[in-house]
């Protein structure tokens, strides 16, 4: 475990295995600069000079200090343009830090901040930290013993640590929901039914959280068809997922949160080609991210009242599967006509959501989904695609995207997409051909909202690390538990305290 601690001590006190420093192109000051032991502010100044340093975002430099210093090495990082540095590059390049430090294999090390300190940067630097450190190793045998992770890093601040103090406590709390949706994420199918998505959720009851489980047979007696149709191919059954979080009034409506957790998706009887058909089991990143959410929200004890609800599924191909062409009378009512079975998610969050309007009357529903391929070609493996029915909604939400840093970008839902799922025989059709693929599955999923505003984030080029993923220090391979940051911002915004 990774501590991060804020401390206002004298820099020129400061005893470390390394000093994280950042300087900006063409300048040669830096952040307390002034107060920094002078043999080491001469070292520095001695590099730029010779033009050793460059300085552009992402270069790094790590020099000895020779004698009994207190400060054994110094880690010198270009921080670019100041005109150009974001919060974003705050997080890159301490992640990056962090990273290093690790190949180091320090135990501890500082870091000064970059520029003048704000909350928002004591978050930035401490988020880049603290998921930058994360690593799945559990299947691995060999190779671990040997590497030491950072236990403790200090941001050295001029004052007010307590408060930042606290900011970097919840940022604590909330890194550590993201890494445990990616460790969920990252789990292989064979380890993760849906069986044990339900074992997560009733693990989380240790922080207050109500859940119940639904299996298979409750699921047909109340007519959640959508969700047993595309889980009986398979020999590990489906399961709902429904969390309570209540941090408010009892009459305040909740946020219901909707998560896809298909824990494999081969596509059932329309089968998936091979290739690259592993990352399939990060089809179930939607509902991992659900529950690291809710868990965030509960460690927090955010004033607010929340229901997450993950459809749990294996799309197998089998005896037992449903079929192109099968018919399902969903559990709102709708009819709806199946035409691939790969266009399963819709499907299952379809009927979570009609249960969840039905059941807990929310005030807003966002749904995480890893939903389409064509989502992934509309805008890359950078951006999630938000498509809704409230633009409050949709307004709020790419707000906070835009301090978390998880990009998300507006897709529209014209009328005439609605065209595209109409079905012959049934309501609607479960595809809607290749055109606009990402927002035809929105447009199906409008149809069990009830008009509760709504809005809709298609994962599935950022909830993995996958081909076009820009490399990001705090981002390691693998899952990326995406939305969590985003979703636990917008409730503490949502929040009374
Ligand atoms: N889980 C996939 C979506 C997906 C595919 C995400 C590849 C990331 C990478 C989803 O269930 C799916 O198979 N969607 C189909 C829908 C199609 C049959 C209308 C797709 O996108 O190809
Ligand atoms: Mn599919
Ligand atoms: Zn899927």
């Amino acid at each position: 475990m990774v501590s991060v601690i804020v401390r206002d001590t004298e820099i020129d006190q400061m005893q470390t295995a390394i000093l994280v420093i950042g300087i900006f192109e063409n300048e040669r000051d830096f952040f307390a600069s002034k107060r920094l032991d002078s043999t080491i502010f001469a070292a520095i100044i001695e590099l730029i000079e010779n033009n050793e340093f460059k300085r552009d975002i992402g270069s790094n430099m790590i020099f000895h200090m020779i004698g009994k210093g207190l400060v054994k090495k110094i880690m010198l990082m270009g921080l670019g343009k100041r005109e150009k540095f974001t919060y974003e590059n705050a997080r890159i390049i301490a992640g990056k830090a962090a990273l290093k430090a690790k190949e180091l294999g320090v135990e501890e090390f500082c870091i000064l901040p970059f520029i003048d300190v704000d909350e928002m940067l004591i978050e930035a630097i401490s988020e880049g930290v603290l998921l930058s450190l994360y690593s799945f190793n559990r299947y691995k045998t060999s190779g671990k013993e040997s590497t030491t992770i950072p236990a403790r890093v200090t941001i050295v601040v001029g004052s007010d640590s307590a408060k930042f103090q606290s900011v970097v406590d919840k940022v604590n709390l909330i890194t550590q929901a993201v890494n445990y949706a990616r460790d969920l994420g990252n789990l292989p199918p064979n380890d993760c039914p849906p069986s044990q998505m339900a074992n997560f959720a009733l693990a989380l009851e240790e922080y207050g959280i109500k859940t119940r489980i639904l299996d298979r047979y409750e699921m047909e007696s109340i007519g959640l068809n959508g969700i047993v149709s595309v889980g009986k191919g398979s020999s590990n059954p489906p399961k709902l997922v429904i969390l309570e979080y209540h941090g408010n009034a009892e009459h305040q409506k909740p946020y219901l949160l909707v998560g896809k957790a298909v824990t494999f998706d081969t596509g059932g009887i329309s089968l998936k080609p091979g290739d690259k058909m592993d990352e399939m089991k990060f089809d179930k990143c939607g509902g991992c991210s659900v529950l690291g959410i809710v868990k965030a929200i509960a460690s927090l004890g955010l004033q607010v009242n929340v229901v997450g609800i993950i459809p749990s599924v294996e799309n197998m191909p089998s005896s037992s599967s449903y079929r192109p062409g099968d018919i399902i009378r969903m559990y709102n009512g709708k009819t709806v006509e199946i035409l691939n079975t790969d266009a399963e998610g819709r499907i299952i969050l379809a009927d979570a959501m009609a249960y969840g309007v039905a059941i807990f009357n929310p005030q807003a529903i966002i749904d995480l989904a890893t939903l389409t391929g064509a989502c992934v070609i509309a805008l890359g493996a950078n951006v999630a695609a938000a498509i809704g029915t409230n633009k409050y909604l949709a307004e709020r939400l790419r707000k906070v995207s835009e301090k978390t840093g998880e990009k998300i970008w507006d897709l529209p839902l014209h009328d005439e997409y609605h065209e595209q799922i109409k079905s012959t025989v049934a309501d609607i059709k479960n595809i809607g051909g290749r055109p606009g693929g990402a927002i035809t599955a929105a447009a199906f999923l409008s149809n069990f909202t009830n008009d509760i505003p709504w809005l809709h984030l298609d994962i599935a080029g950022t909830a993995w690390t996958q081909e076009g993923t820009f490399e990001r220090s705090y981002n390691p391979k693998g899952a990326t538990g995406f939305g969590v940051r985003t979703l636990v911002k917008f409730l503490m915004e949502a929040s009374n305290k």
